[in-house]
């Protein structure tokens, strides 16, 4: 059974007297102006308006007072949390306009940074190169045909007239494949695919051959046991080699443009009989003296050496499977590592095979 309640007396309530109000009402008010982020007024916000906040709790309270106590009470305590109110209302409005500045600052796209952190690859220049030169022959009606890097023997050498005691057949040149009695050997040129052309299609042939070939040679500026040739094969009714001039002159023409000057030397191969070398104008010194005296590109010859060329040998024809009576032709293998270093001023025939990118992309993605 409880009392009868007395008259106010303030000193009985003290939490709720206007010190503590006041009190409690700047504590928190500090605490939500102290709010740095939407995070942290969250737990202000519990803290100080929420159900176990001291403002709360003092609220609870009031019932219990007198009359006129509760009244004092009740309006105070109501302010201080109609202030806190708003503050929070406000210090939200704040923080969210923070939030979304910081947000549209953490998002911003630096269009100004490099977008392609991972370099893309570049194609080879000497790819592009053997695509190219094979176009020029495609757009002429002619094919492109294909060999294998690793060749018979007999296809290599024999069916192209390349007797067992030539000298290209030693050990010098030849990279020779394990186990010996199965002749094969690493292509030391793209002329194996004449033969291959002539023994599986019929005539009239006309085709061309861009690939890799490979011999023993040293490393240096101007060797590489890797290289590269492109074989050119013709056989049809009634070709000669004025064919074949006209041919190569168009060749050189689409590769160095029509100022080139080009010169056929009598030489000889196995394979064709009349042969010849092609030659090409020196880019660096022209031929012309003084220069050509000392320039180190052609070496005072005046003439760079492109490639090698003739009139099909009937002997190869009939090895071959062609009537060599009704038939004849010409072929022809250019040195395309020679080309790419003619047309675009290579120096040291390594660049092209060490691999490095930079080499790759100072030709663009186009020759
Ligand atoms: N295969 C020869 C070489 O590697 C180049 C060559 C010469 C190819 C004359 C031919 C040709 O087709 O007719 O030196």
């Amino acid at each position: 059974m409880s009392g009868p309640n007395t008259e106010y007396d303030p000193v009985q309530v003290t939490p709720l007297d206007e010190e503590h109000v006041t009190a409690m009402r700047e504590q928190a008010l500090a605490a939500i102006a102290g709010a740095g982020d939407l995070e942290e007024l969250r737990a202000v916000r519990t803290e100080h308006a929420g159900d176990r906040s001291p403002l709360a709790l003092a609220n609870r309270e009031i019932g219990a007072l007198p009359p006129q106590a509760r009244k004092d009470a009740g309006r105070r305590v109501g302010q201080a949390r109609k202030d806190l109110t708003t503050a929070l209302a406000a210090r939200q409005a704040e923080l969210e306009v923070e939030a979304e500045a910081r947000m549209i600052d953490e998002e911003a796209v630096d269009v100004t940074l490099p977008w392609d952190r991972r370099p893309a690859g570049a194609r080879h220049p000497i790819t592009m190169l053997s695509e190219r030169i094979a176009d020029v022959f495609v757009a002429m009606g002619w094919e492109v045909a294909e060999g294998p890097l690793v060749e018979a023997e007999w296809l290599n050498f024999d069916a192209l007239n390349l007797g067992a005691d030539h000298p290209a057949r030693t050990m010098q040149d030849t990279f020779w494949t394990e186990p010996a009695e199965h002749h094969l050997v690493l292509r030391t040129q793209t002329s194996p695919v004449q033969a291959r052309t002539m023994l599986t299609r019929t005539p009239p042939i006309y085709v061309v051959s861009p690939g890799r070939v490979f011999r023993t040679d040293e490393y240096d500026a101007t060797h590489s046991p890797m290289f590269h040739q492109v074989e050119g094969l013709v056989v049809d009714e009634g070709i000669t080699m004025a064919h074949l001039k006209g041919t190569l002159d168009h060749f050189a023409a689409s590769m160095f443009g029509d100022g080139i000057t080009t010169r056929f030397r009598p030489s000889y191969f196995p394979f064709t009989e009349p042969s010849a070398e092609v030659d090409l104008r020196c880019f660096v010194c022209r031929g012309l003296a003084p220069a050509v005296a000392d320039c180190r590109t052609c070496k005072g010859e005046g003439w760079i050496e492109w490639g090698g060329c003739g009139v099909v040998n009937p002997r190869v024809l009939v090895a071959c499977g062609v009537d060599a009576e009704r038939f004849t032709g010409f072929a022809f293998g250019m040195g395309i590592d020679r080309t790419l270093m003619f047309r675009h001023g290579v120096s040291d025939m390594r660049d092209m095979f060490e691999g490095d990118v930079r080499f790759s992309t100072a030709f663009g993605s186009d020759l």
